[in-house]
């Protein structure tokens, strides 16, 4: 499926390309000077009515193409706990293939846990003997992160990532989880936790660099650097390449067969009619799509939702969490968090930042409620003003606006087998993190 010539008009699966003329070709039929739509189509009405799209093109960085070679290595660093600081721990034990690239928690379980996803129980560091606590926020799904928005909301390889967006970008996200203490790095390098911090990259990459199989797929991976750089020298593991690695293999996890997108695509019976009604609603009377507009169902705009709180929290206020404020110190940006996209979110509860919600419509229901339950510390006026009013809907419109929420899923149907599966082994001779495992995926 995945397309490893380097060339940018090469750069696409075959399939993704002809998803996409056919959907220049629907959007096309659908102009006003079209002949081939009727307005009385209740089906292309919709469709036309609310600019309904698909996901285009992967966002692809310049310099990250999607190379066959580099995305297998990504998956196996991925699965690998030699991420991890006590090495217990790698990226899919919170995000997991088995629970849609989520895990399925409240708030997220890293270091010293055994068990996966809801079932994960946490302990003391074997390193130091401290305790680990949970990490105060929900691991949102890694699927469809390729098209994250920026700060001007259009997909891009520099898309927001986190609740709090503070990273720009897969490749910047990446360094991240292995310096946090309670994710991945547990008590194992020396030092003050700032030290240890710093450290973390540099021990990972010496890791990596010490396990001759990664130097050799390393040097598959990425043949332009590995040009002027002998075989078997480990120079070619660096953090540039770390992360290139990781985030070419997160890219590909696009889920771009839902329902919904069946739909848009023209197959007219793919939405049932209570699902039809709820997509109405979504637009219309519920409002939601002010900010989870299509194709992504997110803006990935900064918004005081007035969830409540729960959980650890961060920083700024002991035992709360501000939001967009715990990156920008900017008072102005308390309680806002980044709007997510609702993709797949039929697989991915519970919900919001801290996991508060545990259903869909429960989630509705706060919205036909004005925001009600809210965080104590936020006011009306604090509140964005597009979510205080109550939107008067019925009982029957708040299941169909969640039956609509689960015409988004799509848990990789399209997708090669083998990006869905956990390898049976890992470079590192690790037990990678347990689930469903692809056959085929030991053999080099
Ligand atoms: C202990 C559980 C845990 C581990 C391990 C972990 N993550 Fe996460 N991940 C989270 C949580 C929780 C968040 C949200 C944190 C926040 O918003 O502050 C997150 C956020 C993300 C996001 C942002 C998604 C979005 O739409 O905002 C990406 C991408 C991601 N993680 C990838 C990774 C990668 C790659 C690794 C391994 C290097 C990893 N994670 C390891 C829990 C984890
Ligand atoms: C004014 C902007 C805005 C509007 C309007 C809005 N939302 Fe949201 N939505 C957000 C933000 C911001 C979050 C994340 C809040 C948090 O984590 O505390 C969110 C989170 C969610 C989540 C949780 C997703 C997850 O992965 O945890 C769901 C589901 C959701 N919204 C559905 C809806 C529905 C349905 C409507 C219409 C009834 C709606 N939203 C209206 C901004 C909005």
């Amino acid at each position: 499926m995945i397309n490893n010539q380097h060339t940018p008009k090469n750069r696409y699966p075959a399939t993704w390309l002809g998803m996409g003329i056919l959907l220049i070709f629907l959007l096309s039929g659908c102009s006003d000077d079209s002949t081939t739509t009727s307005a009385e189509d209740p089906d292309s009405n919709l469709r036309t009515r609310f600019n309904l799209q698909t996901l285009g093109e992967i966002p692809y960085p310049p310099d990250n193409p999607p190379v066959q070679e580099r995305i297998a290595l990504g998956r196996l660093i991925y699965f690998d706990p030699i991420l991890g600081g006590e090495k217990d721990v790698a990226c899919a034990t919170c995000h997991h293939p088995n629970f849609a690239f989520a895990d399925l928690r409240q708030f997220a379980a890293g270091v010293s846990g055994s068990g996966l996803g809801p079932n994960r129980i946490l302990s003391n560091s074997a390193v130091s003997g401290a305790p680990i606590e949970l990490v105060p926020r929900s691991s949102p799904t890694v699927f469809n992160t390729a098209f994250n928005g920026d700060e001007t909301g259009q997909p891009s390889h520099r898309g927001l990532q986190f609740w709090d967006g503070r990273r720009a970008g897969l490749e910047e996200q990446a360094s991240g989880p292995i310096a946090s203490r309670i994710e991945m790095r547990g008590d194992a390098y020396p030092g003050t936790n700032a030290e240890a911090e710093a450290a973390a990259l540099d021990s990972v990459i010496a890791r990596l660099r010490a396990i001759p199989e990664y130097i050799d797929r390393f040097r598959l991976a990425f043949p332009e650097e590995a040009a002027g750089i002998p075989a078997g020298d480990p120079a070619i593991i660096d953090s540039a390449n770390y992360v290139r690695a990781i985030a070419a293999y997160e890219r590909e996890l696009v889920t771009r067969n839902s329902a919904y997108d069946r739909y848009v695509l023209g197959d007219d019976n793919a939405l049932n009619s209570q699902q039809k009604h709820g997509l109405e609603l979504f637009y219309e009377k519920a409002k939601c799509v002010e900010c989870h507009s299509s194709p992504m169902f997110s803006n990935f705009s900064f918004v005081v939702h007035g969830t409540p709180q729960e959980g650890g929290g961060k920083s700024v206020i002991p035992g709360d969490d501000c939001g967009r404020e715990e990156h920008t110190l900017n008072a102005d940006d308390r309680y806002a968090f980044r709007v997510p996209s609702l993709r797949n979110v039929e697989l991915t509860a519970p919900y919001m930042h801290d996991g508060v919600f545990e259903s869909l419509e429960e989630v509705v229901r706060f919205h036909n409620d004005g925001a009600q339950p809210r965080h104590s510390a936020i006011t009306d006026e604090m509140l964005d003003e597009r979510l205080r009013e109550p939107l008067g809907l019925t009982n029957d419109e708040v299941l169909a606006v969640a039956a609509f929420l689960r015409a988004l899923t799509d848990p990789g149907t399209a997708l090669p087998a083998y990006l869905m599966t956990v390898p049976q082994q890992v470079p590192s001779g690790l037990t990678p993190v347990f689930g469903v495992s692809d056959p085929g995926s030991g053999k080099k």
